[in-house]
């Protein structure tokens, strides 16, 4: 039986891959092997991938034939992640120098598939439609020493027309709210000081488990009990699904961030109802504005997808001006990408390359204008910042975020890192404000 001592793990697309990464990493150190950063000598690769958008999938694609090609040594390959969910075992037939290929929600057998490939030689698949509750998340090795990422949903029930993660991840699936509570504290304990709550579709949590009787908001107000959590966010949220219950919890809770992401996707009605988003642009931004009444401080995040099939030129529009009206703090700005097996696979992609990029570029200066003014906003103003880590450009700085997701950085020191400090902003470059430490005053929440 071949024996295996280091390996390394690439990952692609959203913080869910990245938190899945976290955990196999823990399954194969607690198997006694040793990562490596150095894809070129690990003895065991896997690429955790993503196939959201064309691109994704071609990146890792591009990486692994590269890789296969260039190493002289026999590797164990593997492919996870959506990838792996959306093609399975076609994997195998296109690519001769992988050994396994695992489903996103087949994370859990990771090991046993390793023992296989070891003893036998032979090339597995495993994908499951539905997430299995097997999966101990409490072996996850994260590198920030701060903040965690700690899962509470997973799959979507949505079917948006565009997207493939329903058939990647499979249908929404809630993780018991005590076993979330436990990790939450465990964390806690560790050091952790921040934890985001990830779903496809956080505030569909429990919805699924009525019997529990803990909805998304239930479980914030489980959450904020627990002692020296300082921060808590969540990602991300579907517009239809964000209550008033959840407002009311984001405006009381305060370790909660007022930071909302909900993806708006398209400004135009008839656009909307053709990706399948069961909401109308105008019912989205009565959402926003009762988030602005119940929550005055708070930021919001979208996402937009342009050249969606049949856009017309006043369509896009439309999202240019809701964009303008609504003021995004942060906005992911996607070209249409056909998804194999989706509906709108089935339509035609009609609208030009070309125009998708022209239409792009118009949403990333909007936001930049937008961005740029809302730094100025903030500037000369004093904040709460959860310090993070050393800046890596001058190691005199420390920095850290807002509670609105803003970086701020300022003269520190490593005993700060992981306590709430008060910063005045002085100035700001790029995305990052430049600022200095206040005494201690009522932005503190511990
Ligand atoms: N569950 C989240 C988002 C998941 S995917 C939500 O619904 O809000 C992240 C983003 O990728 C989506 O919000 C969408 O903007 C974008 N996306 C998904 N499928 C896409 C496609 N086929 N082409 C381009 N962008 C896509
Ligand atoms: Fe995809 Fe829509 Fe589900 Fe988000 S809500 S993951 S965009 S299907
Ligand atoms: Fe990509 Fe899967 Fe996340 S498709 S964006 S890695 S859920």
């Amino acid at each position: 039986m071949r024996t295996l001592q280091t390996f390394c793990i690439r990952t692609y697309g959203c913080q869910m891959n990245e938190l899945d990464s976290e955990v196999m990493k823990g399954m194969l150190e607690r198997r006694g092997l040793t990562r490596t950063d150095d894809e070129t000598t690990a003895d065991l690769l896997i690429f955790n991938t993503c196939s959201v958008r064309d691109l994704a999938e071609r990146k890792a694609l591009g990486k692994v034939g590269r890789l296969s090609r260039s190493r002289k040594d026999r590797p164990v390959i593997g492919i996870t992640g959506c990838m792996a969910s959306a093609k399975k075992e076609t994997l195998l037939e296109k690519l001769p120098h992988i050994d396994f290929v695992i489903g996103t929600n087949n994370i859990h057998s990771l090991n046993e598939v390793l023992d296989e490939v070891l003893s036998s030689g032979s090339r597995i698949t495993r994908v499951d439609p539905l997430f299995s509750t097997e999966l101990d998340y409490t072996a996850a090795q994260r590198d920030d020493p701060i903040k965690a990422c700690v899962s509470i949903i997973r799959g979507c029930n949505k079917h948006c027309t565009y997207c493939i993660v329903p058939y990647t991840r499979g249908p929404e699936v809630s993780r018991e709210p005590d076993a979330i509570v436990d990790e939450c504290r465990q964390l806690v304990d560790k050091g952790y000081r921040e934890i985001t709550l990830l779903g496809q579709n956080v505030n569909s949590y429990g919805k699924d488990r009525q019997e529990w009787g803990t909805l998304f908001h239930d479980l914030l107000y489980r959450l904020d009990r627990i002692p020296n959590l300082s921060r808590i966010r969540f990602l991300t949220s579907h517009p239809v699904d964000i209550s008033k219950d959840l407002m009311e919890a984001i405006r009381d809770l305060p370790s909660i961030c007022e930071f909302v992401h909900f993806p708006l996707q398209a400004g135009s009605n008839r656009i909307l109802h053709k990706m399948h988003r069961s909401y109308t642009r105008e019912e989205y931004e009565d959402k926003v504005a009762s988030l602005r009444e119940i929550v005055p401080q708070v930021a919001l995040g979208t996402d937009i997808i342009v050249g969606f099939p049949t856009e017309t030129d006043d369509e896009f529009e439309e999202t240019l001006q809701a964009m303008k009206r609504i003021r995004f703090s942060t906005a992911f700005l996607f070209s249409y990408s056909p998804r194999k097996g989706t509906p709108a696979s089935r339509w035609k992609d009609d609208v030009s390359e070309e125009v998708k990029e022209q239409r792009l570029q118009k949403l990333i200066e909007e936001q930049e204008t937008i961005s740029y003014n809302e730094m100025q906003m903030l500037l000369h103003q004093t904040v709460e910042v959860l310090v993070e880590g050393v800046s890596i450009k001058d190691k005199a700085m420390v920095k850290g975020r807002t509670r609105t997701w803003k970086n701020v950085v300022f003269p520190g020191r490593l005993e700060q890192i992981g306590t709430v400090v008060s910063v005045k902003l002085h100035s700001f470059t790029n995305q990052t404000y430049v600022g200095e430490q206040v005494k201690q005053d009522a932005f503190l929440i511990q």
